[in-house]
């Protein structure tokens, strides 16, 4: 069932964080599904209530370009129907004034992000208003960026300028966006530290403060790039040498402090690239992409569910489908609710 990512925030906020993940093809997408019913090896397992886990969907525009966006699109309506207890929300990631409208005028998306942190800060209030003003109207939901990341984002390599949390408190008031996302120390892609860095949490703190009451922050750039992930790509014939990301442990004190939706999509690529390498490494006379594909989805529903786990969303799904019902939502019986 699909939901906005404001009834999603609604049951996190303060408790954990709802793990953000990014789809580019089919494999990923039933790895997701599975993962997040807190199962991993066939469709036909029983759900796991334990592990199963309110979720959102990314879609960034290099996603939307990489085939046909309707193909994704598709996948995600197919998903929906072969995982009828799924809740999660679809969201557009890193979009353009331009690119949010087309996803707003859609119909699919339930959440669109318009990302103009690059431009000046009066500039980025303007632009943010207008996706905010047509997205409202269609009861569509807006994440907007304040701030600067590191690294790779779409083709833009970008440098650091944390977030102003006196400049958040005023951006969110003259935009009326429904969450923020913030630069507090994390960066796009594999290559995230050189050393022991973290997370600004003082930096954090002092947004949470200035925002509204339980006013949803987001944390972009916040893959944890295992270890063992990279050992296994680079003992299969990768080259990652000095990857780095989010401590883990980060998570769940950074939802504490507002963090209720957080961004991976690195770490699946991670999964995928190391699965392919020990596959084809493993058993070089094969040329079927079948049972390649077969190993990646259960790992990386696996994957799902261990990263589901350190955001504490993890056992949640049950709660979020209780407070949909109890606000007169649907139910998840797919009635018209
Ligand atoms: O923030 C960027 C996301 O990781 C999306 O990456 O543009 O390569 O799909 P992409
Ligand atoms: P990572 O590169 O850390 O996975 O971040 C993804 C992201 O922020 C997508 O918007
Ligand atoms: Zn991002």
């Amino acid at each position: 069932m699909i939901v906005t990512t404001k009834d999603l925030f609604r049951h996190a906020y303060g408790k954990y964080a709802v793990g953000a993940y990014n789809i580019n093809n089919l494999e990923q997408t039933v790895g997701l599904f599975r993962g997040n019913l807190g199962k991993f090896a066939r469709n036909e397992d029983a759900n796991d209530a334990a592990k199963s886990a309110p979720f959102i969907i990314q879609i960034s525009r290099g996603a939307r370009g990489y085939s046909d966006k309707r193909m994704l699109e598709g996948l995600i309506r197919a998903a929906d129907e072969v995982f009828p207890e799924a809740i999660f929300a679809v969201h557009l990631d890193h979009g353009t004034e331009e690119v949010c409208y087309d996803c707003i005028d859609s119909g699919f998306y339930s959440s669109v992000m318009i990302d103009a942190s690059h431009e000046e800060f009066e500039k980025n209030i303007e632009i943010t208003k207008r996706v905010v003003d047509k997205a409202h109207a269609k009861g569509i939901v807006v994440e907007a960026e304040l701030g600067q990341l590191g690294g790779v984002e779409e083709d833009v390599v970008g440098s650091v300028k944390l977030t102003d949390p006196a400049q958040a408190a005023e951006f969110v008031e003259k935009t009326g966006v429904d969450s923020l996302a913030v630069a507090i120390g994390t960066s796009h892609g594999a290559f995230k530290f050189t050393g022991k860095q973290g997370l600004h949490f003082d930096v954090l703190e002092q947004i949470q403060k200035s925002v509204p009451a339980d006013f949803p922050l987001v944390m972009h750039g916040s893959s944890s790039v295992p270890k063992e992930w990279v050992d296994r790509i680079n003992n299969a014939g990768g080259k990652m040498a000095n990857a780095s990301g989010v401590d883990e442990a980060q998570y769940l004190p950074a939802a504490k402090f507002g963090v209720t939706k957080i961004n991976i999509d690195t770490d699946g690529r991670l999964v995928w690239c190391a699965i392919h390498r020990e596959q084809f490494r493993d058993d070089p006379a094969n040329f079927d992409l079948r049972p390649p594909g077969k190993v990646f989805m259960e790992a990386y529903a696996r994957y799902i569910i261990h990263k589901n786990t350190v955001l504490g969303s993890a056992g949640q799904l049950e709660g979020v489908r209780a407070m949909l019902k109890s606000s007169g939502g649907c139910c998840g019986c797919g009635c018209a609710k």
